[in-house]
């Protein structure tokens, strides 16, 4: 067991820097999920503790080794592909000890480690089979037997289950989950599915061109994203980012008072949470205000107006989009239990009176308000 650490890590390819300055933990035994849209790094940062990259700068460190100069055989890691980069010409047994093979193990120990790793995974009655005659589920579950006879220390994962279709996705989404508890393998997983993420990790490393925004567990990246980027990025539908301005003490009759803090936005004035309020007074007051789809209802009092554009149901829960008075494209998700609206609907949203339900962002800067160091 091990930990991956990355020190200041910067890897350019000519004038792009693909990860910038990357100072990043992975503890012992931790599923660390690497979230991120397409481009931003992440496929390189795994490659350079795989040491199939050279590094610009900085230190990457698996246990307490720095691994910079060490080669990519010696460091101790297995690496599984989106494209398994299974050997076509051989068995799935074959494939499987591949790298006990190279290692010099012998055949007993070859096949002890083969049929435990099928039976780990369900391939024991496809040892004989060539890759050719598998689903892809089943080529992407020979790429991670083979990956785990090596009891590497560490797991290096870029998007397995990528050209699984949903249903395979989900079921061998569990699988890793499974055999990484087991196992208790240090794995750094690499994936732009934010779902995957919320799921597997036990932290995410949330990246936007080459830097890393956020490290958390997935409630605390959920409850608290530290800016804009993040909490657009996770959440699915994502969080309404709307323009706001934080004003003392306008609220409604009936709440405001000279203490009140409110937030102007789409056309209402709100006055904030008690919690939320003295979290975040004295910034702005230019402010983006993000409001989750899940934190919203329509009420006939509510102090938004607008138009209902789309419903979408999913089953236990509506997506109702709407559009409102300013302008704003605005997502309310509701329990399938609510009344639903229909299309061209006139409607009124509120906002759920609870301080988790606010989340507030400098305007220019685009962090969050009120987190303290
Ligand atoms: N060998 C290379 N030569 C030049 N540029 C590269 C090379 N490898 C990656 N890049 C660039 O570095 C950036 C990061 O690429 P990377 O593959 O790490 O992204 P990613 O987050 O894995 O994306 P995806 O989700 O699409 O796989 C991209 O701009 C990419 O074009
Ligand atoms: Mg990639």
């Amino acid at each position: 067991m091990a930990q991956v650490g990355f020190d200041g890590v910067t890897k350019r390819f000519g004038d792009t820097t693909a990860v910038d300055e990357l100072t990043l933990q992975v503890l012992d035994g931790e599923l660390l999920v690497l979230l991120g849209s397409s481009g931003c790094g992440k496929t390189t940062a795994l490659r350079l503790v795989a040491g199939l990259e050279a590094l610009t700068a900085g230190r990457v460190t698996i246990g307490d080794r720095v691994v910079n100069d060490i080669d990519p055989k010696d460091r101790d890691v297995a690496m599984v592909f989106q494209s398994y980069a299974l050997y076509p010409h051989l068995t799935v047994a074959k494939n499987i000890e591949f790298p006990l093979r190279q290692r010099g193990a012998g055949k007993e120990e070859r096949s002890a480690k083969v049929k435990q790793a099928a039976e780990t995974l369900g391939l024991a009655s496809l040892l004989d089979r060539k890759p050719a005659q598998l689903s892809g589920g089943q080529r992407q579950r020979v790429a991670l037997a083979r990956a785990i006879v090596r009891e590497p220390l560490v797991f290096l994962m870029d998007e397995p289950l990528s050209n699984l279709d949903a249903a395979l996705r989900v079921q061998t989404r569990a699988d890793i989950v499974e055999l990484q508890a087991r196992l208790n393998t240090t794995t750094l997983y690499v994936t732009h599915d934010q779902v995957e993420a919320m799921t597997m990790g036990h932290r995410i490393a949330v990246m936007n061109e080459g830097r890393l925004q956020q490290v958390a567990t997935p409630e605390d990246l959920y409850a608290r994203p530290t800016n804009v980027f993040v909490a657009h990025f996770l959440g699915s539908p994502g969080m309404n980012l709307v323009e706001g301005l934080l004003v003392e003490g306008s609220g409604n009759e009936t709440t405001g008072g000279e203490d009140t803090l409110c937030v102007s936005f789409l056309g209402a004035s709100v006055p904030l949470p008690a919690e939320v309020a003295t979290d975040v007074r004295g910034s702005g007051p230019d402010v983006v205000l993000g409001l989750r789809p899940e934190t919203l209802h329509l009420s006939t009092d509510g102090p938004i107006a607008a138009t209902v554009i789309i419903v979408e149901l999913l089953g236990a829960e509506t997506l109702v989009i709407c559009r409102t008075e300013t302008g704003a494209r605005i997502i309310v998700r509701q329990p399938a239990s609510a009344a639903r609206p229909s299309i061209g609907d006139a409607v009124r949203i509120a906002v759920d009176p609870e301080p988790r339900a606010y989340h507030l962002f400098d305007a220019e800067s685009g962090l969050r308000l009120g987190d303290r160091p």
